[in-house]
């Protein structure tokens, strides 16, 4: 395929425009798009995923150049220490999976590990520090999609990363306001390297990370044996330890990334592909989704259709702390979680105009069996030119995740030992509560909320996820529920938010997502409505618009991000010998 590129890009969303007209003409039939589009959390990332896709490179190398940059430019929210789900559609063959690269326990971890002698959790002890870091997962990912998916090798997918670590990027408000805010967090190898002589950067100040990068480059050389095995490996199990971490060489070595299934199900016109366990996000939102299905949803903007929303949501979360964990330890009743059934159960306790307090949820057969057996992260969209795309989520857990940098790495360890539930009695960071599938065994992972998701139907397709936390697949759903209405993808990354997860028992909304009116009315039907004063989340989506051959991008307003439309002109017609 020839291009000559047209460029744009807006922190929002650029549309194709006049040269729609021309790219309709090219030779491209509608199976493919008409051209590219990239929407990350940082401009860098998204330049370092235009870059290769630029060099011939497909979605999947844009991908993991971006995860790559993304652990340069916002150390705060994923990167190489960390893990994360990337969903992949192949466009040649429809082939769709998930590369799971999430964490895994170390083998030493137990599962009364973050608990005292009462069987009380220690605070923050699954949070701060290196015993808070399970055994990262994305250097795996990464080399497994490059070499199984991608178009270019993996040190062209790393080069773009390695060049920002090596000679710096300028930092802007974000990175300073939440380095500011962690800074007591932070390692004094994770301070020497952003806050340059001791002080937290001006927004601007050059941060250069050649310990980051010499990693990254050990990467390009030697794949991802470069990181798990060898001198960094050394490094990494050496420092964890000086600060009573519990990592090993062997644990390091023996991570593999794993290839899942991913949730396929209908919403109404709509085929939706999610992220399968170890994610809740999938299962979740197919429950919450056929809920609204069985309840006969309109799209209506009303409070009776909020009202049914927030019941979706909060039975689901229910079902997440009771069942959901590492398919690799836990058996899971999923086709009965899936099922129209079980939609049709959690429904039907739905009365139509009162809140159901979550302690006074009815039990289903699902419910039951349990009981007797027992803005931070990051997400980015890309879709290519032959109509590949990547829907990914990536994370160190909190922000800078466990603060810990070992001396010599550039590596933020992550703090995803925080996912699992310390004990069936406590609440993690994200107030979520779990049983004995989400409980701390050697090698498994914890389980995430994150929701990387594909969406196609008759307003085309959709690829889209957010960071957030437990409240990530509140705000997918949402988003999802947006694109069904028709809205374009600024408006679906830009819309107010609200999330209900079954314990605590409120609704946070942020400002704007429900009016006065509203506001009566749902108080009125019982809800303890819990305004949060900051926006949450940080949504990038593309949308391809198959039956106009539109692409359209667009990054979340309440972050830095940044998204971008490449449009393929036609091959030049050859002018006909005289
Ligand atoms: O896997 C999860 O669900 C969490 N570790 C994600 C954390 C997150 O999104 C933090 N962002 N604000």
């Amino acid at each position: 395929m020839s291009f000559a590129d047209a460029i744009g890009g807006t922190r929002h969303a650029w549309l194709a425009g006049a040269l729609l007209a021309l790219s309709l003409l090219t030779a491209q039939g509608a199976e493919t798009p008409p051209g590219y589009a990239v929407a990350t959390a940082h401009p860098l990332a998204t330049a370092a995923g235009i870059e290769v896709l630029r060099e011939g490179g497909n979605a999947f190398d844009a991908a993991v150049a971006v995860s790559a940059a993304l652990s340069v430019v916002e150390p705060y929210s994923s990167g190489i220490g960390g893990g994360g789900f990337w969903l992949l559609h192949r466009a040649s063959d429809g082939f769709e999976t998930l590369v799971d690269g999430r964490e895994t326990a170390p083998a030493a971890a137990t599962a009364g590990m973050y608990l005292d002698a009462q069987g009380h959790a220690i605070a923050r002890l699954s949070i701060d520090g290196a015993i808070a870091g399970a055994i990262p997962g994305e250097p795996a990912a990464l080399e497994w999609i490059a070499h199984r998916y991608g178009r270019l090798d993996l040190a062209r997918d790393l080069a773009p990363a390695i060049r920002i670590a090596r000679d710096g990027f300028n930092v802007d408000p974000h990175f300073v306001e939440f380095t500011a805010d962690e800074i007591k967090r932070l390692s004094p190898a994770a301070r020497a390297v952003f806050m340059p002589g001791g002080q937290v950067p001006a927004v601007g100040t050059l941060i250069r990370q050649p310990d980051l990068a010499a990693t990254l480059q050990a990467m390009a050389d030697h794949g991802a044996a470069g990181f798990y095995q060898g001198p960094v490996a050394k490094k990494l199990v050496d420092g964890v330890r000086a600060d009573h971490g519990i990592w090993t060489m062997q644990d390091l070595a023996g991570y593999h990334a794993v290839e899942r299934r991913p949730v396929r199900f209908n919403f109404r016109d709509y085929r939706i592909v999610t992220a399968p366990p170890p994610s809740a996000g999938g299962i979740g939102l197919a429950g919450i989704l056929q809920q609204l299905e069985v309840l006969g949803w309109t799209g209506d903007e009303g409070s009776r259709s909020i009202h049914q929303v927030i019941e979706a949501m909060r039975r689901v979360y229910r079902d997440r702390a009771a069942w959901l964990g590492d398919p690799d330890f836990v058996q899971m009743p999923l086709a009965d979680l899936l099922s129209r059934s079980h939609a049709v159960e959690l429904a039907s306790s739905i009365q139509p105009e009162r809140a159901t307090p979550s302690a006074n949820l009815p039990a289903t057969a699902l419910s039951t069996r349990a009981a007797q057996e027992g803005d931070d992260t990051s997400h980015y969209s890309i879709l290519d030119a032959d109509g590949n795309a990547v829907s990914a989520t990536v994370t160190v857990n909190f922000r800078f995740g466990s603060g810990y940098m070992p001396p010599g790495t550039g590596v933020i360890v992550n703090d995803e030992m925080d996912d699992f539930a310390a004990s069936t009695a406590a609440s993690n960071g994200y107030g979520l509560i779990g049983s004995k599938a989400n409980e701390i065994a050697p090698g498994k992972r914890p389980l995430s909320t994150m929701t990387p998701s594909f969406v196609d139907g008759p307003n085309g397709m959709l690829i889209i996820g957010t960071p957030g936390g437990s409240r990530i697949l509140t705000m997918v759903t949402l988003g999802i529920l947006n694109f069904v209405r028709g809205h374009d993808a600024s408006a679906i990354v830009a819309a107010p938010r609200y999330h209900q997860q079954y314990l605590p028992d409120v609704v946070e909304w942020e400002p704007a997502a429900f009016d006065d009116v509203q506001q009566r009315q749902l108080a009125a039907m019982g809800y303890t409505l819990k305004r949060v004063d900051r926006g949450y989340g940080n949504m990038q989506a593309v949308i391809w618009h198959r039956k106009t051959q539109r692409i359209e991008a667009a990054s979340d307003p309440r972050g830095v991000g940044f998204s971008q439309v490449v449009i393929s002109l036609p091959a030049p017609i050859p002018t006909p010998k005289p």
